[in-house]
């Protein structure tokens, strides 16, 4: 089956009415991405970033596998023919559940782990099946902002000055106190400089913007007030999900800006190329979220390898709850995570 064929992309308007996926999945799929962290990291600073990338797979996909779910795999590795595991429309679990659409990263950053650099993370989210945007592998421009602010606060199709402005405004702060996450890219100059010109600070990240939008959602912890720019599609429906279940806003908005991404979002079912995607419209319904750390970043600490025990540190959350749950756990089953 290709994955155009089982892409049949969901009519955004008439989505499977919400129900409520079982609890206990949310904690099991704390054990997937446990795994899939434990794997990377012993790859971590090495430099090589495909070694550390396929151990995350292998050990997601062995993880995932145990659960008992009827899973369908709609933001993975890649299309089949490109990824061997994982791939977009890869059945996992077994059988014996509830059916789901699954979106993972089993290491969201692979040069920031090859690099040991902070916020590489492994990542998964889970909701009933039709519930997720089947997003192709193109770019994606994103803004997002965390928990708290008026519906409406921020809108992509709005100069960056704008959108800090009214954010600033809820906030209660001067623009020139904002901090705005930008990943450090050439397509980003003229969004940095308007961004620089309104006074606001921007943190520069090299890689990993599930993370950077994540960041939103506790400007507190993180320093970071709102997401701007262009990543991956993928990412960002990974993203929504997080935020659906610890509140905040999100919008974005397919680059599809060649015949040949075109034609693949229309595979994939998508029909209006210029749409604006909310939260919701990327992941809808209940939504279940985990992460891990891979390395130590803002929210999450890295994997530590321990003479008799590995800790991990990972947030598990769930949308129909607005549960937030941060799980350090100490595996003294050392063998089991190979
Ligand atoms: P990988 O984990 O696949 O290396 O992705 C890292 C990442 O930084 C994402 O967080 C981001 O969405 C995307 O790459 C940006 O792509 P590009 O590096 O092409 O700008």
């Amino acid at each position: 089956m290709s994955a155009g064929n089982l892409m049949q992309q969901k009519d955004l308007s008439q989505r499977v009415p919400h129900r409520v996926l079982d609890r206990v999945l949310t904690m099991e799929l704390a054990r997937v991405t446990e795994r899939a962290a434990v794997a990377a990291a012993r790859l971590r600073g090495h430099g090589d970033e495909k070694a550390a990338d396929q151990a995350a797979v292998d050990a997601m996909r062995s993880e995932l596998n145990m659960l008992p779910i009827d899973g369908r795999v709609v933001i993975g590795e890649g299309e089949r023919d490109e990824a061997p595991m994982l791939y977009i429309g890869e059945e996992v679990g077994t059988k014996n559940g509830p059916a789901v659409d699954i979106a993972l990263d089993p290491l969201e950053g692979t040069t920031i782990c090859a690099k040991n650099l902070p916020n590489s993370l492994a990542v998964i989210a889970m909701a009933e099946r039709g519930n997720m945007l089947y997003a192709p592998d193109v770019y994606m421009d994103k803004i997002a902002i965390g928990p708290g602010y008026p519906d409406g606060t921020i809108d992509l199709t709005d100069p960056p000055a704008e959108n800090l402005a009214r954010v600033a405004d809820a906030k209660g702060v001067k623009v020139s106190e904002l901090t705005a996450c930008i990943m450090d890219r050439p397509r980003h100059a003229k969004l940095i400089e308007e961004v620089r010109a309104t006074g606001a600070a921007i943190r520069l990240i090299g890689d990993g913007d599930v993370a950077g939008v994540i960041h939103t959602t506790d400007p507190l912890q993180t320093g970071i007030d709102i997401y701007l720019g262009i990543g991956g599609a993928p990412e960002g429906v990974l993203a929504a999900a997080a935020l659906r279940c610890t509140g905040g806003q999100m919008q974005g908005r397919l680059i599809l800006n060649t015949l040949e991404k075109v034609a693949r979002a229309r595979r994939m079912g998508v029909d209006d190329e210029n749409r604006i995607y909310d939260m919701a419209d990327m992941a809808s319904g209940d939504v279940l979220f985990a992460a891990t750390g891979v390395t130590d970043g803002n929210m999450l600490s890295g994997v530590r390898f321990m003479r008799e025990a590995i800790v991990t540190h990972t947030v598990v959350m769930r949308s129909s709850s607005r549960t937030i749950r941060e799980i350090k756990a100490t595996h003294k089953d050392m063998e089991k995570f190979g």
